[in-house]
């Protein structure tokens, strides 16, 4: 295949965006259910986390995920505004002209700006958190590691904090709610037997996901 096919089409842009999308979507589960550890507020559960966070940054096979993982959320979104503008391109005359509503939903005409509000969101939580844990100057806990738990219960004691989370959640919502389904579309996986079964995992993970995300810094702030 030409290098231009593979790279340029607006087919193969959404392929890598289906691709980079779903692997995404796998990182949000673990990365839910080691987060969810901090639900567990005793000091016993703070040593726990931490010790979990050591393990996530220095443990050489997940560097190696991190590593794939950074670079799947650049061409992710690199690739999401390069598709955004070739569309933009393609359709000079706005949707507002055609009745788009009738046969597409708000949020799923609205993935660009739904993906640069989780980019923002994920500029800020990455300055906050893990920023902070590479490079910061934390304080040591019991054990000896890094007491990022502290550095991310001051974090959710602030309410605009916990409000950022929250509305953030919301968005990624949205943007799952059309992007899971739509990955599996993009991918040629489409079955009358199971692109409704697809749909309905799609909308389950799209609510239960960033829920469970949201309820983190709420909790965390209601029993600071
Ligand atoms: C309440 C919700 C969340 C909490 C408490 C949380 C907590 C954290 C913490 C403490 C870190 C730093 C740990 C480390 O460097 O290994 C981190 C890293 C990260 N978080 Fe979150 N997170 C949340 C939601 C999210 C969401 C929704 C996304 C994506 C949309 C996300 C994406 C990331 C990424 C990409 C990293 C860097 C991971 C790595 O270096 O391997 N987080 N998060």
């Amino acid at each position: 295949m030409a290098r231009s096919a593979l790279l340029g089409s607006s087919l193969a842009k959404k392929y890598w965006m289906a691709l980079t999308g779903l692997f995404l979507c796998i990182f949000l589960i673990a990365h839910l259910a080691g987060n969810l550890q901090l639900l567990d507020m005793s000091p016993d559960g703070q040593l726990k986390f931490n010790a979990y966070a050591k393990f996530m940054t220095t443990f050489p096979l997940v560097k190696v995920v991190s590593y794939l993982l950074y670079a799947s959320i650049l061409f992710h979104a690199f690739d999401g505004i390069l598709l955004a503008l070739q569309n933009r391109k393609a359709r000079p005359v706005r949707y507002h002209y055609e009745k788009a509503g009738a046969n597409s939903t708000w949020y799923s005409r609205q993935m660009a700006l739904l993906g640069t509000l989780v980019l923002v969101f994920l500029v800020i939580h990455m300055k906050g958190f893990w920023y902070e844990m590479h490079w910061g100057d934390l304080g040591l806990d019991a054990d000896g590691n890094k007491d990022l738990y502290t550095l991310v219960a001051a974090a959710f004691s602030q309410p605009w904090y916990v409000a950022i989370y929250v509305v953030s959640m919301a968005v990624l919502a949205f943007h799952l709610l059309h992007g899971f389904a739509s990955a599996f579309q993009s991918l040629g996986l489409n079955h009358p037997r199971y692109t409704p079964l697809i749909k309905n995992v799609g909308v389950f993970f799209a609510v239960v996901v960033p829920v469970f995300f949201a309820l983190i810094p709420v909790w965390m702030f209601i029993n600071a």
